[in-house]
């Protein structure tokens, strides 16, 4: 069999850094055949667009494609006809079909203290937020006429159901003893909201062994830092995932610690990214936080690629880095020493090693 192959996308600002921590890891724990392209800023510098035809191709001839990050102020503008970097992640999305995104949040026992929660609040923490990713206001039409703007939101049925699937299904896989999709939207308010709570309800019923709420966004948001314990599939449209995904990242201390997976069609390559951005004030420092980017790769490894040992491994590797009190800037208390990029991959690689030489 050959190697699977991997695209790699850096992007910009710590892309580079922790893209290639990744790299590493990954080459420590298998055979891969590994090809790197632009996107974001860095396409935009070099291409004028933050996403080629080629790029987009190359992505969907892969296995699977491990993303940094992409943005950064040298590109930041309001001119609408401009391009952004940000549309570079978007036309991937779009572009592969990668309607789902699973962003699980697990606070880390080592890092309780890292979180601006207090201890007792975040214990029990295990959640996982279903993100509807091609759809709503982030894909409707939308633009600038004189001094009115506008983007529309838009859902369809289908595009509803195949997200509430989506979440039933990992609910049930999740296997705790209550399993639950909480479906989050505003129906007090929103028609796409009320087509959404409609069509999600509709579905469950063909999920029984997995129980249904809604909950507003509002109160959602308030419920994840009052009382996140009570969460367990979190499924909702792409904006308010957005939103609520960065506010659940902070339950595990830090948005360097949250991965993400995005799907579509089982044929296709899945994209994996780390949740947060590209950090371009401490970009180029080797300071970046690369544990999110590691866990990304594993959920690349276990979702893209079939190989749940392996990304067990990556898993158990960035926890014994961290119970061993390894600590990027980002994760430390005032009292804290910090170590940086290649120390943290070193430690992870080290405890991986370790990991697969005991099985
Ligand atoms: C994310 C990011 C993106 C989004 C940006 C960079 C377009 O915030 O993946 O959460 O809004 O989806
Ligand atoms: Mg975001």
């Amino acid at each position: 069999m050959s190697s699977p192959q991997i695209v790699l996308l850096p992007g910009d600002g710590i892309g580079p850094e922790i893209v290639g921590a990744a790299k590493r890891l990954l080459e420590a724990v298998g055979e891969f055949e590994f090809t790197e392209h632009q996107v974001g800023g860095a396409s935009i510098d070099e291409h004028g667009a933050a996403l080629t035809d080629d790029v987009l191709e190359a992505c969907r001839r892969a296995d699977a494609v491990l993303l940094g990050a992409v943005g950064g102020p040298k590109w930041d503008t309001t001119d609408p006809n401009a391009p952004r970097p940000e549309q570079g992640l978007l036309g991937l999305r779009k572009g592969m079909g990668l309607y789902a995104n699973l962003r699980p949040v697990r606070p880390s026992p080592a890092l309780v203290d890292a979180s601006p929660l207090r201890p007792e609040v975040i214990a029990g923490t295990d959640l996982l937020v279903v993100r509807e990713l091609t759809g709503g206001i982030y894909f409707g039409a939308s633009a600038r006429d004189g001094d009115r703007a506008h983007d529309d939101c838009e859902y369809t049925v289908a595009e509803i159901e195949r997200i509430a699937r989506v979440a039933f299904e990992a609910a049930g896989q999740r296997g705790g003893a209550s399993a639950r999709v909480t479906s989050v939207d505003k129906a007090n308010v929103l028609e796409t909201s009320r087509l959404w709570r409609e069509t999600i309800t509709r579905v469950a019923a063909d999920y029984e062994g997995v129980e249904l709420d809604h909950m507003l966004v509002d109160n959602a948001a308030m419920q994840l830092v009052a009382n996140p314990g009570r969460f367990d599939v979190i499924v909702t449209e792409n904006m308010f995932g957005d939103i609520l995904s960065d506010e659940s990242a902070m339950l595990t201390g830090s948005l360097g610690m949250l991965p993400s997976a995005s799907l579509g069609a089982e044929s296709e390559p899945g994209l994996f990214e780390p949740v947060h951005g590209s950090a371009p004030d401490i970009a180029g420092q080797g300071v970046a936080n690369p544990l999110a980017t590691f866990l990304s790769a594993a959920m690349m490894l276990r979702h893209g690629l079939g190989m749940d040992a392996e990304a067990r491994a990556i898993e158990a590797g960035v926890d014994s880095a961290l119970e061993r009190g390894l600590r990027t800037p980002d994760l430390a208390t005032a009292d804290q020493e910090t170590v940086g990029t290649e120390d943290m991959t070193d430690a992870v690689i080290g405890a991986v090693s370790l990991e697969s030489a005991k099985s």
